[in-house]
């Protein structure tokens, strides 16, 4: 009997408490259940606590907010060989699809177009997993330098060599940071969503000291809308992922936005999300 009550309250504070969790937001709904005493604070408190993931999401999002370094969470996903799948050759989302039409494979034409513009000699990425995406641009232009950085290279490094292609282990930031890594064109897919807020800017400005003068993007935008505006806005996701409205960061940093476009990409399971694609340059 007891359980039954138990179970019609939470359903009933569920129930109540979803339309102010959409109309506000989740940020505000948080915050709300943090600092507000009234019955809709309490409300918002009693749908968090219910709401599990919404709660484990709240002390990510509170313990990353500003932190402007690596957060703990990437570091477990990414600290062994594997990366999360990303090292591996046949991860489910290439699905034995050709890189072209895979969601990695959607920054190669962003990519290329720079390499047909700006004539790039050096050309880093961030986050490159199984090496994939640098492989198939060193193998088309034998006269530019590319460099892949990732916190493993094992992989990467067993599965592609060229003459013009180097892999790098590390956290890309501190070598940024540190002058080890100088380039002209600097690129990631799936990767920046897994900064901080604080830590993009960190690496945006650590890109620009660096001396890139381009950079391209492919990133998952999630539920939200991308804005080519000066907005520079956040919002946590889940586990270590974050949407950043890149345009409005990149404008932040000095580039301008010369393409900026949102794209529906399906796995191979079926499952569709949105990824954005855009190109700064300065
Ligand atoms: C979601 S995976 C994407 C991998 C690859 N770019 C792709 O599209 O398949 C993100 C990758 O970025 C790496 N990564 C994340 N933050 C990084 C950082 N700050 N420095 C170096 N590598 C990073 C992770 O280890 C992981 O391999």
């Amino acid at each position: 009997m007891r359980s039954t009550i138990d179970n019609i309250r939470n359903f009933a504070i569920i129930v109540a408490g979803a339309p102010f969790a959409a109309a506000m937001g989740d940020v505000e709904f948080w915050r709300v259940a943090q600092t507000d005493r009234g019955p809709l604070g309490k409300l918002a408190m009693g749908y968090i606590t219910r709401q599990k993931k919404l709660f484990r999401n709240y002390w990510m999002l509170q313990s990353d907010v500003d932190r402007d370094s690596l957060s703990d969470l990437s570091k477990a996903s990414y600290s062994d060989d594997e990366l999360h799948g990303f090292a591996s050759k046949d991860f489910w989302r290439g699905g034995g699809r050709p890189l072209e039409e895979q969601q990695r494979g959607l920054i190669l034409p962003v990519v290329e177009g720079v390499i047909a513009d700006r004539h790039p000699g050096r050309v880093l990425e961030i986050g490159t997993g199984n090496g994939d995406i640098s492989a198939w641009f060193a193998k088309r232009h034998d006269d530019v330098h590319f460099t892949g950085i990732d916190f493993s290279v094992k992989h990467a490094a067993e599965l592609h060599s060229a003459n013009n292609l180097t892999f790098l282990k590390g956290y890309a930031l501190d070598l940024l940071e540190a002058g080890q890594v100088k380039g002209d064109l600097l690129f990631a897919s799936s990767t920046f969503v897994l900064f901080t807020p604080a830590e993009l800017r960190r690496y945006l400005r650590a890109i620009v000291a660096a001396g890139f003068t381009d950079i391209c993007l492919s990133e998952p935008t999630f539920r939200y809308d991308q804005f080519n505006d000066g907005r520079a806005f956040s919002h946590h996701i889940d586990n270590a992922m974050w949407f950043h409205n890149y345009a409005g960061y990149l404008r932040d940093a000095g580039f301008h936005i010369s393409d900026h476009f949102c794209t529906m990409y399906t796995n191979p399971n079926g499952t569709a999300g949105r990824v954005v694609l855009l190109r700064g340059q300065r």
